[in-house]
């Protein structure tokens, strides 16, 4: 549980009384109470407000309005200002702004547009966190600390390039090693002295490609962006620790933004949050598998503990180029597939729509109609009387999964930095394939890092895995050794932690594991497909085309045309007590699809739900009691065969014996009664 002063899921979302007058806050207070609100988060964003100028800091706004919240029993996540530098501060110190991957500097205005390594940046962040934390110390009212807002961009700045080649030199001791490893020879890149190492810009090493920049140097690319994501999280560091000072005992987390999110290698943050939180803005389009994904790779930065849903909407978004209403029911179904998948708090941006500004046409619990008569606030005020009623049923629940897909940003980042055999083959396309299949397969998925404990799985999925040291080639030998069941593809252990090849054929260090070896990787254009008889079966594979030759794998799927035809595409090589399978291609879902349920049953393992096409079931865990979230995401009526007994819904208490109907967007919360 996130506080055990508030035991139960958290409703609530981002307030900005500061906009609004007073009448406007009793009305809000009113409406507050009928929708079931219990948790808002006050202070993102008011830095001008807490600080009007360098000396002066000025918390009576926030004082009033925590009281009168707490009052009228709502707990308060408080955050400090700091996605957004006063005008004051970027007068007078114009090095606390950011300079862009274009070499300019910001001049002004807008939010997230701070030099993570900027000493002055840091300076007035970590004191406006203490001054803030001392202020609230003692206040009932603070649940959760919220740090910061969503950290979004690099720096590419004088400062930080001097950080940068201070963080190389404890790297690598010598600019000798430096250019060993950073493969310098190539194109006469060798550096004779520290201060001629750039940070990557277009001035510099980055050219754009397609639609994506790349790097002349990928070494250095690959450096920056690890030094990057930490200095990014020194930064929520140095907040973090002045408000533990004062609160020890109060969670601190900041609200990481979209989970599948390039620039920070969110496993490194997650050790350092209390509680991870991120906010979710899914594209209407989007198959529910990859919410799904993103709600599971938040759930995994922590090892599966409960996590913060810090934001969503209730309705639609402002800053998409086309922002859609959520259709009847979906918030409620997407809140609750948040809970399926480990969230402790359903929390929305933001409470009351603002009147102008950048902003004004996002949705809100409260809209610009401004009072309850609208079908977004009843939809908000269904679902706050339904986490009532749940209470602190679900919390410290945990999801049971058998199955588990190893993420990785460092190969997301070393595969599409620079030029790999095709722009079009990219990492969380064939990530989202493989999720996708495992969630629908019914037998429960979690998203871990190469860090965690792989032996809690009996199947484990590594999509292009492209870069792969040692430590997790010999983890995953052992995992399959002992019975494991083990995936990776095309594209996969190719580089080593420089970014270097692994000779001797791909895929480097996995080639015993695999009994293969891959001697050629051919490419084509999305148009030109090949495809791979499997299972009687002929599906299509495109993008890359690996030529395999097998040592001690069985060929299970062989490819049908070009220069490859008979050769095998996806195979399965018996290591230990375990099984190792590889796809040579970036194949169709439907084979990704039929290749998890082929290893499935070739392996006994049974999951208790097979969901129907739609329907999405997650099982979850607590003190010897299971839940069974079985969501409708599709437009027609679902059927589910469920397990023998009799069950119960948590939401309204219907009994269920043997099949469960569920109505479009419907979502039930079963628990076995007899
Ligand atoms: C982000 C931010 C919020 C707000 C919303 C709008 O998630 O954190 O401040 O701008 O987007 O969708
Ligand atoms: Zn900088």
């Amino acid at each position: 549980m996130i506080n055990p002063k508030l035991p139960k899921i958290w409703y609530g979302g981002d307030y900005y009384p500061e906009q609004w007058d007073e009448k406007t806050w009793e009305e809000d207070l009113r409406l507050f109470k009928l929708a079931g609100i219990d948790v808002v988060t006050l202070g993102v964003f008011a830095w001008s407000l807490i600080q009007p100028d360098e000396e002066t800091y000025d918390f009576s706004f926030l004082d009033m309005m925590v009281d009168k919240l707490y009052q009228n029993g709502i707990h308060v996540c408080l955050a400090t200002p700091t996605a957004a530098p006063p005008h004051w501060m970027t007068q007078k110190y114009p090095e606390v702004l950011l300079v862009d991957i274009n070499g300019n500097r910001k001049e002004k205005g807008g939010r997230a547009n701070f030099c993570p390594n900027s000493e002055k940046y840091r300076y007035f962040a970590r004191k406006v966190a203490e001054k803030l934390a001392e202020h609230f110390k003692d206040h009932p009212a603070i649940v959760l600390w919220h740090v910061n807002n969503e950290y979004l961009n690099y720096c590419y700045c004088e400062n930080c390039a001097k950080k940068f080649r201070e963080w190389l030199k404890k790297k690598y001791g010598s600019l000798e090693e430096l250019n060993k490893r950073w493969y310098t020879r190539f194109w006469s890149q060798t550096f004779t002295d520290w201060e001629e190492i750039p940070v990557p810009t277009t001035r510099s090493v980055l050219f754009m490609r397609k639609d994506r920049y790349e790097s002349a140097l990928p070494e250095l690319y690959l450096d920056y962006r690890r030094f990057m994501s930490e200095s990014m999280l020194e930064c929520f560091l140095e907040e973090y620790k002045a408000i533990k000072k004062h609160t020890p005992h109060v969670p601190v987390t900041t609200n990481l933004i979209a989970a599948t999110f390039k620039p920070w290698n969110y496993f490194e943050w997650g050790k350092h949050m209390d509680v991870v939180a991120w906010d979710n803005y899914p594209d209407y389009r989007e198959d529910f598998s990859v919410v799904a994904l993103r709600h599971s790779l938040v759930r995994g930065l922590k090892g599966g503990k409960p996590f913060v849903l810090m934001e969503q909407s209730p309705s639609q978004a402002s800053w998409k180029w086309y922002n859609p209403q959520k259709r009847p029911k979906v918030m409620r179904l997407w809140t609750y597939q948040a809970i399926a998948h480990g969230a402790e708090t359903a929390m929305f941006f933001q409470m009351r729509q603002s009147k102008a500004g950048v902003e004004k046409f996002h949705g809100a619990v409260i809209t610009h109609v401004g009072n309850e008569h609208t079908r977004v606030f009843r939809e908000v005020a269904q679902v706050g009387a339904e986490l009532k009623k749940l209470g602190d049923t679900l919390l410290d629940s945990k999801v049971v999964s058998r199955s588990a897909l190893l993420f990785d940003w460092e190969s997301w980042w070393a595969l599409e930095d620079s030029p790999n055999p095709n722009i079009d083959f990219l990492y969380l396309r064939e990530v989202e394939k493989y999720f996708k299949a495992l969630l629908e397969s019914g037998i429960g998925v979690d998203i871990i890092s190469k860090e965690e404990d792989f032996k809690k799985y009996d199947i484990i999925v590594a999509p292009a895995l492209y870069m792969i040291e040692k430590e997790t080639a010999e983890k995953l030998k052992d995992f399959v050794s002992a019975g494991g069941i083990f995936l990776t593809t095309t594209m996969s252990g190719i580089v080593d932690e420089n970014g270097h090849v692994v000779l001797g054929g791909y895929p480097g260090l996995l080639r015993e594991l695999l009994g293969l070896w891959v001697e050629e990787i051919d490419a084509l254009p999305p148009s030109d497909a090949n495809e791979v008889v499997i299972f009687g079966k002929r599906y299509t594979c495109r993008l890359v085309f690996d030529v395999i030759r097998t040592t001690t794998a069985k060929t299970l799927g062989r490819y049908e045309k070009d220069y490859h035809a008979g050769q095998p595409c996806v195979t399965v090589n018996a290591y230990g007590k375990g099984f190792a399978y590889y796809v040579g291609s970036s194949v169709e879902y439907a084979l990704v699809k039929d290749l998890i349920l082929h290893m499935l049953r070739a392996h006994n393992i049974h999951p208790e739900i097979e969901p129907p096409e739609g329907v999405e079931f997650v099982k979850k865990e607590k003190n010897g009691r299971h839940f069974y979230f079985l969501l409708n995401h599709s437009d027609s009526k679902r059927t589910v065969e469920i397990p023998e007994g009799l069950f119960r819904d948590l939401l309204t208490d219907k009994e269920f014996f043997g099949v469960v109907e569920l109505e479009p967007k419907d979502v039930v919360i079963l628990v076995k009664i007899s």
